[in-house]
C-alpha cells in the first residue's frame, strides 16, 4: 500500500483545473487580507479544513498495527460527523515504512509541502523520535498513537507533544513485578535491538530484580529480523526458568511459533508486554494458547465502554479490534477535546494543551489521564491468552504512570 508521494495527500486536486483555482484562491486572499483587520483570524486552510498528517507504517511487519490505528482514528471521527473541534477533518497518509532513516524527511514533507495542522504518527519508536523532535523544533502538535519510546514523555517531552499510546517502561515493569511474584529466579530476556525492546527490558529488569529475580541473560537481534533460530537454541542451553519478551506485529507472529516449534512453550514459560499477543492471535493460533502477557488493553474488559466501541469497530471494518485500534480511537479523542476548547483553533497551544491536562479520556481501555509528561496515566492489565482472546486476569499495575514526572 505504499504510496508516490503524489498520491499521499488524498485531497490533491487534479492540474487541468490550476487556473482557475489561483484566480479564486487570490479573490479569497483578498477577501481574507481585507477581512484581516475587522476579525480574528483563525490560522486554517482555505477551506476551513483540519489537515491531519497521519504518519504510519502501512508496509513491513507493523503494517497491520498502522492500518488498525487509522481505522480506529477514523472510527471515532465518523462518529463524530468527520469534524472535531466544529472543523471537518482532511487526512493526509504518509507511510512510514517503520524506517527511522527516512523518518525526518517523510514528517517534514507532511509539514511543509501538505502544510498539516497537526501530527498523528507513529507506531516505531526511533521513527517516533524523530517525529517528536521536528513537533519541538516547528511547534507542531503531534499525538503519538503507539510508539513507547520513554524520551518522548520525558526528556523530549514538550507542551505541543501528547501521546495516546503508553511508554514503553510502563508493560515491561508491569510484567516484572508480576514474574518476580510467580517465583520464577533466572530469566533470559528476548528483543528487537531498539529503543522500544530496549526500553521494554529495562523497565522489566527494574521491577524484577526489585522483587528478587536475577536476569541471566539478554539477548536481542536488529529490527526487524525474524531469524530467532540461534537465539532460541542459546535459550534451550541457557535453561532459564522463564522468559521475558517484546516483539510485536508480523515478528511476533513469528516468534510465538517458532518459540512453540522448537519445543520451548512446554519448558520454558514465555511472557511478553501485551503487543506479543496483540492484534497477532489469528495468525498464532494454538501457539499463543496461555501466554501470560501484560498491557493497558485486553479483549474482555467488557464495560459498556469497550462493548460499543468493540461492535462499532467490527461492524465498520470486518475485524476485531486490537490495542493499536483503541490508541486510534484515543489519538482522535484527545484531538477532539483539544479542538473543542479552542473552538478549532489550533494555533491556540497553550490552551489546547491545558484541556487535555485536565480532561478524562474516556478510552475502551478504561477512564484515563495525562500525566505531566503528557503519557497516558493508566491501569496495566494481566492477560491470559484463552483460544483467539487476551483475557483479563488482572490488574497488574493500577494506574502506571511513566517514570518522568518533571515536566509541567
Ligand atoms: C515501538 O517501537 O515503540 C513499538 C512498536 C510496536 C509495538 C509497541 C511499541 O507494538
Amino acid at each position: 500500500m505504499r504510496q508516490a508521494p503524489g498520491q499521499a495527500n488524498q485531497q490533491l486536486k487534479p492540474a487541468s483545473t490550476g487556473k482557475r483555482r489561483m484566480l479564486a484562491s487570490a479573490v479569497v486572499s483578498g477577501l481574507t487580507l481585507a477581512l484581516a483587520g475587522a476579525m480574528p483570524v483563525i490560522a486554517q486552510s482555505k477551506d476551513g479544513k483540519l489537515k491531519v498528517g497521519l504518519m504510519l507504517p502501512y508496509t513491513g511487519t507493523f503494517a497491520a498495527l498502522g492500518t488498525a490505528i487509522e481505522n480506529g482514528f477514523r472510527l471515532h471521527l465518523n462518529e463524530q460527523g468527520g469534524k472535531l473541534g466544529g472543523r471537518e477533518v482532511e487526512l493526509v497518509k504518509v507511510d512510514d515504512e517503520s524506517d527511522p532513516a527516512k523518518a525526518t524527511d517523510n514528517v517534514n514533507k507532511l509539514i511543509k509541502r501538505d502544510n498539516v495542522d497537526v501530527l498523528i504518527g507513529t507506531v516505531h519508536s526511533g521513527v517516533a523520535m524523530a517525529m517528536a523532535k521536528v513537533a519541538k523544533d516547528s511547534g507542531t502538535i503531534l499525538i503519538v498513537p503507539n510508539a513507547g519510546a520513554d524520551a518522548v514523555t520525558g526528556p523530549m517531552c514538550a507542551p505541543n507533544i501528547f501521546r495516546s499510546s503508553f511508554s514503553n517502561w510502563q508493560p515491561g515493569y508491569a510484567m516484572g513485578e508480576v514474574m518476580a511474584k510467580k517465583g520464577h529466579k533466572r530469566v533470559v530476556t528476548i528483543t528487537w535491538k531498539y529503543a522500544a525492546g530496549d526500553e521494554s527490558v529495562r523497565g522489566f529488569k527494574e521491577a524484577y530484580e526489585k522483587g528478587g529475580g536475577k536476569v541471566i541473560k539478554e539477548l536481542s537481534l536488529p529490527f526487524p529480523n525474524v531469524e530467532f533460530q540461534a537465539l532460541l537454541t542459546e535459550i534451550a542451553a541457557t535453561k532459564p526458568d522463564a522468559v521475558y519478551t517484546f516483539f510485536a506485529g508480523g515478528g511476533a507472529v513469528k516468534f510465538v511459533k517458532d518459540y512453540a516449534a522448537a519445543g520451548l512453550k512446554k519448558s520454558i514459560p514465555l511472557y511478553g508486554a501485551g503487543f506479543l499477543t496483540d492484534g497477532t492471535l489469528e495468525a498464532q493460533g494454538a501457539d499463543a494458547d496461555g501466554l501470560f502477557t501484560t498491557l493497558h488493553y485486553a479483549d474482555s474488559l467488557a464495560s459498556a465502554r469497550d462493548n460499543a466501541f468493540r461492535l462499532a469497530y467490527a461492524k465498520t471494518f470486518k475485524l476485531q479490534p486490537d490495542v493499536y485500534a483503541v490508541q486510534g480511537y484515543d489519538a482522535a479523542q484527545m484531538l477532539g477535546v483539544g479542538l473543542n476548547a479552542v473552538k478549532g483553533d489550533i494555533s491556540k497551544k497553550a490552551e489546547f494543551a491545558a484541556a487535555l491536562k485536565n480532561a478524562k479520556i474516556d478510552s475502551p481501555r478504561g477512564v484515563f489521564t495525562l500525566g505531566k509528561s503528557h503519557n497516558p496515566v493508566q491501569d496495566i492489565y494481566l492477560r491470559q491468552v484463552v483460544g483467539k482472546e487476551n483475557k483479563v486476569i488482572s490488574v497488574a499495575s493500577a494506574k502506571a504512570i511513566t517514570r518522568y514526572k518533571t515536566f509541567t
